[in-house]
């Protein structure tokens, strides 16, 4: 899309109006606030890990729902402060970066958070392996960061590799499910999974 009509699309976006208007960073910080609404996320939730956080949207909404939750946020970019938000400026593929988080808590965290999207190539189906690499990375983290009743909500891409993915969460968690919140776009791809309780082998099976 030519950057005018971009520009011209988001001027009469009511979700961009009013994310400017409430002062939030992003737009999807409503996409974040329908989803705690709708499924109830934040119910029974401590201790948070938000990968792919900046610039600050989501993080925002979450401290406005909850002013004492712990909050540990990651991005590649930089990120303005939020309050009481522990940000780590670094790559969710590094595993030192994970670590990292999870030394800041201590503990095991209630929820894991992923609005990732890759810089974007302009290639279309590039873009959809790229995305979903980052989704499967998510709910990896998620396995090894999360209790036992712990919950990841990713956005993903539907498209090439979509159905397998699925497929392969269904395996991996007790329950799966999608969400469009009313503020994504009708026309994008993108749609948020929601997994509750990872499914980790015992001890003796791992060997
Ligand atoms: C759509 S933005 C997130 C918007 C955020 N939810 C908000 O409301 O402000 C996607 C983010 O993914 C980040 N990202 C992409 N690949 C990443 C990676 N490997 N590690 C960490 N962050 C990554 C980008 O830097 C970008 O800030």
């Amino acid at each position: 899309m030519p950057r005018s009509s971009e520009g011209e699309r988001r001027r009469k976006d009511p979700y961009y109006k009013a994310a400017k208007k409430a002062g939030y960073r992003s737009r999807s910080a409503f996409k974040i606030r329908q989803m705690a609404k709708s499924h109830n996320l934040l119910h029974g939730v401590d201790i948070v890990l938000e990968l792919c956080s900046a610039p600050g949207g989501w993080t925002q909404i979450l401290r406005e729902l909850n002013s004492s939750l712990k909050i540990v946020a990651i991005d590649l970019d930089a990120m303005p402060p939020v309050q009481g938000v522990h940000f780590i400026q670094g790559s969710i593929l590094e595993n030192d970066v994970i670590e990292q988080a999870q030394q800041l808590i201590g503990n095991t965290f209630d929820l894991v958070l992923s609005d990732c999207s890759p810089k974007v190539s302009g290639q279309w189906e590039l873009d959809v392996v790229r995305q979903l690499e980052l989704a499967e990375r998510t709910f990896e983290i998620a396995n090894q960061v999360l209790g036992p009743n712990g919950k990841a909500l990713a956005k993903v891409f539907q498209g090439p590799g979509f159905q397998e993915f699925l497929q392969d969460m269904r395996k991996r968690f007790n329950t799966v499910k999608l969400i469009k919140p009313a503020a994504s776009r009708k026309t994008s791809a993108e749609i948020y999974l929601l997994a509750i309780g990872p499914r980790r082998k015992a001890q003796s099976e791992k060997k």
